[in-house]
């Protein structure tokens, strides 16, 4: 097989950031040219990662359906295969290995396109071990060419080649295409692309290119359609959303976005990545302004040492942090925090971690996310040298996660007897007479319902906790 490289990724590249404006492309979505090949396929798409990789599916799946393709739950059924992937830690590419692996089995039976995407395919080195590995992938596309991907598909199945079109570049704010989104009535919404902070230990700027914000007015004109379809739920996303309009001329920053959209009348407003670097006093008075705007901020901190943070280069000490935390708490009366922290960053002391601990303890979260660090190519952090063994880091891990385990117990342990508002979301895993849903604080509910209250929301009795999730019972007022 031939194999076209249209555009190879190179990190130098991504790592580039010109102050230029940001170039808005409306697109003309046009299926005119592709003979009305997609009309009789089916596809199946795999997302893994953050929820910027989820809506990028939904876009995805949009485009296709546009064109006539037909989504399918099973790979063996699907005439395209699409696997969405993320990049930010060495066991989130072992899955995606894992799943491209399993392909292989299915693959001699027809003729497929199997296509690879996302985050992890921005990086070189990891594109070319893939494009070796597994030749019967057949198709690469970054996160900038998501708009292309009709045109590649249609490429690969006419010319039999195999195509690889991963650009690092500052990238676009594409606007006009369709999505196909995962929930009735539930909502994403991308407020911003990329980032510009350079987390020594992160590769998402590079993968996802620079920080550029959606015009304000598209944002908004996205929100009032989702209310007028009855959307019960939107969440506002970017990889920070407090810098959002910092690249705009329009004079409009997040607590404006914020505002703006809690006016609309979603039920329920959502927001997430907030660094702690660019929240404003005026976006904390807006959230503790709108009822809609739920009380709950997922607030990454990464570690409480001053020295970590600093060679971690997220721009604030734990003292800010703490103050931020401090100031949240004071002007949102039961605002539940939820946060991102790293252990074993290269070379963290015992001492440096026992900060760590000590933060978390101060802070009381209601829920965390606890990661390894996990060293990326290319990043600054991955050139240092590490004298901390992995069997400590795995340790401390433990102990990180016992002590938070303390405060997340505890904010559970509180709900107990009281009610709440649930957004039911599905039936639960684990007993199909259950119905499970998510509190305000972004706690799961588990309670015995009818069906037909998904998508609804009810009030619920807390009447046991677990640590990570809660039973009740549904309030008959
Ligand atoms: N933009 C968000 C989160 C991006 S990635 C923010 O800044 O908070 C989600 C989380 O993955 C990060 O908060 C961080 O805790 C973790 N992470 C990122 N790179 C990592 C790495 N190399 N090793 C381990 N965890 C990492
Ligand atoms: Fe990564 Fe830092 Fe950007 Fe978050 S703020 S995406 S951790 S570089
Ligand atoms: Fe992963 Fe890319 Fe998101 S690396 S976390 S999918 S931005």
């Amino acid at each position: 097989m031939k194999t076209i490289i249209q555009n190879y990724p190179n990190l130098d590249e991504a790592r580039k950031r010109q102050k230029t404006p940001t170039n808005f492309i409306e697109t003309n979505f046009n299926i005119d040219c592709f003979n009305r090949w997609f009309e009789d396929k089916t596809y199946f798409i795999r997302t893994y990662g953050c929820q910027a990789n989820v809506r990028d599916e939904e876009t995805m799946a949009g485009m296709l359906n546009a064109a006539g393709a037909t989504r399918v739950d099973a790979e063996n059924e699907a005439d395209i295969i699409i696997i969405n992937t993320c990049a930010v830690r060495e066991n989130a590419e072992d899955k995606v290995y894992g799943q491209i692996g399993n392909l292989k089995s299915i693959v001699a039976k027809s003729r497929r396109v199997i296509a690879l995407c996302g985050c992890m395919v921005e990086q070189p080195e990891i594109l070319k071990k893939v494009m070796d590995t597994y030749p019967y992938v057949q198709l690469f596309f970054g996160t900038h060419e998501i708009n292309q991907l009709l045109q590649l598909i249609y490429e690969v199945s006419q010319t039999q080649s195999r195509i690889v079109d991963v650009q690092s570049k500052p990238g676009e704010v594409i606007e006009g295409l369709p999505c196909q989104r995962t929930h009735p009535y539930k909502a994403y919404v991308d407020i911003m692309y990329g980032c510009d902070k350079f987390c020594t230990y992160c590769i998402v700027p590079y993968t996802r290119g620079k920080e550029r914000s959606r015009r304000f007015s598209d944002i908004i004109n996205e929100c009032k359609k989702l209310v007028e379809q009855n959307y019960q739920e939107i969440t506002l996303l970017g990889q920070n959303v407090n810098a959002y309009g910092k690249d705009l001329d329009e004079k409009k920053d997040f607590a404006d976005l914020l505002e703006e959209v809690a006016k609309l009348g979603i039920p329920r407003l959502r927001f997430m990545t907030s660094h702690p670097w660019n929240f404003t006093t005026r976006m904390i008075d807006v959230i503790a302004k709108y009822d809609n705007i739920m009380k709950f901020i997922h607030l990454p901190v990464q570690s409480g040492s001053d020295e970590i943070l600093k060679k971690m280069g997220r721009r604030y000490s734990r003292q800010d942090y703490l103050d931020l935390v401090e100031l949240m708490r004071q002007k949102i009366p039961n605002l539940a925090l939820s946060t991102d922290i790293i252990v074993g960053f290269p070379n963290e002391s015992e001492e440096q971690f026992a900060q760590t601990l000590d933060l978390v303890d101060r802070v009381k979260y209601d829920s965390a996310f606890t990661f390894i660090y996990s060293p990326r190519k290319g990043t600054p952090a991955a050139n240092l040298k590490d004298d901390v063994t992995y069997e400590t880091k795995a340790k401390r891990f433990k102990t990180l996660v016992e002590h938070l385990e303390i405060s997340i117990s505890a904010s559970s342990e509180n709900m107990v007897g009281k009610v709440y508002p649930v957004l039911v979301d599905t039936v639960s895993k684990t007993n199909a007479n259950m119905l499970s849903g998510y509190a305000e604080n972004n706690k799961l509910i588990h309670f015995a319902g009818p069906i037909d209250l998904i998508g609804k929301i009810v009030n619920v009795r807390v009447k046991e906790s677990h640590t990570y999730s809660l039973i009740g019972e549904l309030c008959h007022e």
